[in-house]
């Protein structure tokens, strides 16, 4: 029996943040452990070059996001790690697909239609700063993810319809050239915190309110210390509900560790102390992979290399396939005219 498949892409714009950790890291890293599960996970490069046009900004990011990734212990023998740029398989099958592609589907994926709606709401033309990477970003998102057949795919929320997409695609590929692609689907898991950040939103970059994965321990204590509370003093009763700080402590806090703190905030626990415990937690958890992480950092060529060993693996099964979805359209050698 084969294995199921579970993909996922990170897209490298920016430095991680504790939001990225505790909603798709960390419980990618521990999936990545399991052995009843093939899973690929990989660096959206392409991707990148969607949203930014720094090219310092990919290379960094793409290097921060793999270090991140190997210091908190990804198992890269069992777990696919890859970039999307090493794997050219990748690209090949985005035009395939670009040629099944309804355009009308993707003029619905709400990605585009929000940039039309605020050219229109800001009296521009309605396609102004609009390139056809926007445009045609969920078809290469449907590459990554039917080039390994992937079965399920661990996403936010706001990539539900990109997986949607994706299925549509592979059923019309499917239709028109026999059965090649499994139908993905969307893994959205409500168990997983969604980590609010230091303003109480979501921790978001747009919402500039991230806390940084790796700031040395002194800088982490700081951005702790700045997480939005209320005004009540020590020895008032404090709700757990609608506090950010609770939510954050609790998403690194065991079950147990969780009810004591429950018991703190009714018995009045000053804010403060509620900082530095949350701050000792978090960094319990990180100090020894952020070791890592610094190494991994000074030696960038490791970094190179465990990804290329990624692309080799990942490579042996999308030339074969590849090759498989060629012959489907009809892209052959001619040497076996007529014996298809
Ligand atoms: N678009 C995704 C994001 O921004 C990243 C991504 C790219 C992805 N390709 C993917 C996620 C394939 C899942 C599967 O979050």
């Amino acid at each position: 029996m084969s294995k199921r498949t579970v993909l996922t892409g990170i897209t490298t714009t920016g430095s991680p943040h504790l939001g990225n950790y505790v909603g798709a890291i960390k419980p990618c890293i521990q999936a990545s452990h399991q052995s009843d599960v093939q899973s690929c996970y990989f660096l959206a490069d392409y991707h990148a070059l969607i949203k930014c046009r720094e090219p310092e900004v990919v290379q960094q990011s793409t290097l921060e996001i793999a270090a991140t990734w190997l210091a908190l212990g990804l198992d890269t023998d069992k777990a696919l790690f890859y970039r999307q740029s090493d794997i050219p398989e990748i690209s090949e099958l985005t035009w395939l697909l670009t040629c099944v592609t309804a355009k009308g589907l993707m003029n619905r994926a709400h990605a585009y239609k929000a940039t039309v709606q605020d050219n229109i709401t800001a009296g521009e033309d309605p396609d102004f700063a609009t390139t056809m990477g926007l445009f045609s970003y969920p078809i290469l998102m449907a590459a990554d993810i039917l080039m390994f057949n992937a079965n399920s795919v661990p996403v936010g929320r706001d990539q539900i319809q990109h997986i949607e997409m994706a299925r549509d695609i592979a059923q019309r590929f499917n239709h028109h050239f026999g059965q090649h692609f499994v139908l993905p689907e969307a893994v959205v898991d409500d168990n997983v915190a969604v980590l609010p950040g230091r303003d109480g939103r979501k921790m978001s970059k747009s919402y500039n309110n991230t806390i940084p994965l790796w700031l040395p321990e002194k800088k982490l204590r700081k951005f702790i210390m700045k997480i939005v509370t209320n005004s009540l003093e020590p020895g008032e009763p404090k709700q757990t509900e609608d506090s950010a700080l609770f939510a954050i402590y609790s998403a690194f806090a065991d079950a147990s560790q969780r009810e004591d703190m429950k018991q703190s905030f009714a018995s009045g626990i000053g804010w403060g102390d509620v900082k530095q415990q949350c701050f000792e937690l978090i960094n319990d958890e990180l100090a020894a992979a952020r070791s890592s992480y610094e190494e991994l950092l000074a030696e960038p060529a490791r970094i190179e290399a465990r990804l290329l060993e990624g692309a080799q693996r990942a490579r042996e099964i999308t030339l074969p396939f590849m090759q498989q979805l060629r012959s489907a359209v009809g892209i052959r050698n001619l040497a076996e005219c007529g014996i298809n």
